[in-house]
């Protein structure tokens, strides 16, 4: 289940008042490219895109954590019945479904990484999982950015970037424009979104 848009855009709106930040346009940035993606696939359900991707960091609305975000997330969603959005705000940090690879710290409780890691094992992840894991990488808070541009600026911030995630980005980028049959920078209007 999912919340309308206008709903998701509100729980948004809301969860920036408790804590304020880039992270909220970031998810707008997210959720404008992954509308325009599935819009050009076809196929595709460019609301629910844009909805799953307004909420995947809805997390951050509980502090400012690294893979607390993610079971943050996941709970809120729940609570709410929003499963679908539940799933996103989990598959979104994982390329390869363990926490191996995770970019962060391990901030979280032992109930909440047993939480995160107990889920991972039992999603199965479909192309709204892998559209979101994409736009996530698309996404600044300014606007949308070049993904390998972005991927350098997180590998600079925390020292490190896993080769496995870098190459796993290049090749979502690689199969969403082989299904769109076009440069994904202009069905995203890289040069002139502004969230
Ligand atoms: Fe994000």
């Amino acid at each position: 289940m999912l919340p309308t848009r206008e709903e998701a855009e509100e729980i948004l709106r809301e969860g920036e008042t408790c804590n304020p930040g880039p992270w909220g346009n970031h998810s707008r940035v997210a959720a404008h490219c992954a509308e325009k993606i599935a819009q050009a696939c076809g196929g595709m359900d460019s609301e629910k895109a844009y909805i799953l991707g307004l909420l995947h960091d809805i997390g951050r609305k509980f502090g400012v954590r690294h893979l607390g975000h993610v079971s943050d997330g996941y709970s809120y969603m729940m609570s709410l019945g929003y499963d679908e959005a539940a799933k996103i705000c989990l598959t979104h940090s994982f390329h390869n479904q363990t926490t191996d690879g995770y970019i962060g710290q391990f901030d979280t409780t032992e109930e909440e990484t047993k939480l995160i890691q107990d889920t991972l094992k039992t999603v199965v992840m479909d192309e709204y999982d892998r559209l979101i894991q994409l736009c996530d990488s698309l996404a600044g808070a300014e606007g949308v950015l070049d993904i390998e541009e972005r991927m350098g600026d997180v590998k600079r911030r925390y020292g490190a970037y896993p080769q496995e995630k870098w190459d796993s980005n290049l090749e979502l980028k690689k199969y969403f424009e082989t299904r769109m049959g076009r440069d994904i920078y202009s069905v995203v209007e890289k040069d002139t979104f502004q969230p």
